[in-house]
C-alpha cells in the first residue's frame, strides 16, 4: 500500500515507471486486477474530469466504488477530516482519494489510516495526478519531457495543477516557465523549480507547450487583477498569441475552462490544442496510480502479445519516432527573477 500525496516527494524513476504504468493501463482496457478491492472517493470541492476518471479508472480494473457526498455526510454535523477518513477506512475502503480545499488535507488523512490516500488536489499546493497526465499529454504528443519548455500561463500562485507540473516536468528534464501579472506569480525565491515573467510574449517565446490555467476567483484576495477585462487583455491565449510560440506547441488547460477569459474558444478547440487529450490521459493515469497504490501494478505487466500491441500503441502515439537532438533551452533570464517587458 502506498500513498500518492506530491509530485514534489517522487523520483524522476518514481514518475516515469507511473508513466510508462498509464501506457501499460490504456493498453490493458478492462480487468480484474482490482478485484477485491474498494476506492472511496472523498471530494470536499467540486470536480467533473477527477472524481469521475477515479470512478472509471477503478471499475475499469474491477475494483468497488463508493463516493462519499460530503454535502450529504456528517460533515455537515461537524465531522472532522480524521474522523472521516478513518471511518471511510474501517468502513473497509482500500484506498481514498480526497480533494480538499486545505494545503496538506491529504497528507493528514494519511497520517490517520492504514489504506492508501490519494491527493486528488489540496487547496493551493499539489494536484498529483493531474500532473502526471499533464506529463503523460506531453510525451505522448511530443515523444520526450526532456529539453522542452513548458510555457505556464495564468493564475500560477493559487494552482495546485501549476505545482505538480513544475516539479513533474523539471523532474523529467522540462524547464518550466511561470507567466502572468506579478499579482499571480509565484513570490521570487518560495523554492519551486520555475522561471518567472510578467511578458506573455518572454514566456511563450521557443515554447513547445502552452499550459493556460483557469483564473481561480475562489482563491484569489480582492484587486489580484483590476478586471478580468485587462487580465484578458493582457495574458488571455488566443489562436493569435499562440504564434508566439513554437509552430509546433500544443495547447492544454487543465480545466474547466473559463473560456473568453484565460483563454478563447477558438484556440481551446484548435489543431494545437490538446485539452481533450488530457480527459482521456486521466482514466489511465488513475488506472496505473490505483494499481500502484494498492501494490497490485504487477497485474498490469502485459504478456508477450500484449507487449507486442504496447509497442503498435507507442509508435501510433509517436513515442518510438522523436527527435532526441535537440537539448534543454535555456532561459535568457535568471531563475526565479520577474521580467516586466
Ligand atoms: N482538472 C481538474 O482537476 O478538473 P476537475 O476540477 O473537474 O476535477
Amino acid at each position: 500500500m502506498r500513498h500518492l500525496l506530491a509530485l514534489r516527494e517522487l523520483s524522476p524513476q518514481e514518475i516515469t515507471d507511473l508513466l510508462d504504468l498509464a501506457e501499460l493501463s490504456a493498453v490493458a482496457g478492462r480487468g480484474e486486477q482490482l478485484s477485491g478491492t474498494t476506492l472511496a472517493t472523498l471530494f470536499y470541492e467540486p470536480s467533473t474530469r477527477t472524481e469521475i476518471s477515479f470512478e472509471l479508472a477503478a471499475r475499469k480494473l474491477g475494483a468497488g466504488v463508493v463516493r462519499c457526498d460530503v454535502d450529504r455526510s456528517s460533515v455537515q454535523k461537524g465531522e472532522s477530516l480524521v474522523d472521516t477518513v478513518r471511518t471511510l477506512a474501517g468502513l473497509g475502503a482500500d484506498a481514498i482519494a480526497i480533494r480538499h480545499p486545505s494545503a496538506g488535507a491529504a497528507h493528514l488523512a494519511a497520517a490517520h489510516v492504514r489504506c492508501a490516500v490519494i491527493n486528488a488536489g489540496d487547496g493551493m499546493h499539489e494536484h498529483p495526478t493531474q500532473g502526471l497526465l499533464d506529463l503523460l499529454t506531453v510525451r505522448r504528443a511530443k515523444g520526450r519531457i526532456a529539453g522542452l519548455r513548458i510555457a505556464v500561463v495564468g493564475d500560477v500562485r493559487h494552482s495546485r495543477v501549476a505545482r505538480s507540473a513544475a516539479w513533474g516536468f523539471s523532474k523529467l528534464g522540462g524547464s518550466v516557465v511561470a507567466v502572468g501579472p506579478a499579482t499571480l506569480l509565484p513570490t521570487p525565491g518560495d523554492g519551486l523549480p520555475l522561471h518567472l515573467t510578467t511578458s506573455l510574449r518572454v514566456g511563450l517565446e521557443g515554447a513547445d507547450v502552452v499550459m493556460v490555467l483557469r483564473m481561480q476567483r475562489e482563491r484569489q484576495a480582492g484587486g489580484d487583477v483590476p478586471t478580468l477585462a485587462e487580465y484578458t487583455r493582457g495574458w488571455g491565449v488566443n489562436s493569435q498569441v499562440l504564434r508566439a510560440a513554437r509552430p509546433d506547441a500544443i495547447l492544454m488547460h487543465p480545466g474547466p475552462a473559463n473560456l473568453g477569459i484565460e483563454l478563447t474558444a477558438d484556440a481551446a478547440y484548435g489543431p494545437q490544442s490538446r485539452i481533450a487529450a488530457q480527459v482521456a490521459a486521466g482514466v489511465d493515469v488513475r488506472m496505473a496510480v490505483l494499481a500502484w497504490a494498492l501494490g497490485r501494478e504487477r497485474l498490469l505487466r502485459p504478456s508477450l502479445a500484449r507487449r507486442r500491441d504496447r509497442r503498435k500503441t507507442f509508435v501510433a502515439n509517436g513515442l518510438l519516432e522523436f527527435d532526441q537532438s535537440r537539448t534543454q533551452t535555456p532561459l535568457a533570464e535568471p531563475a526565479s527573477t520577474i521580467r516586466n517587458d
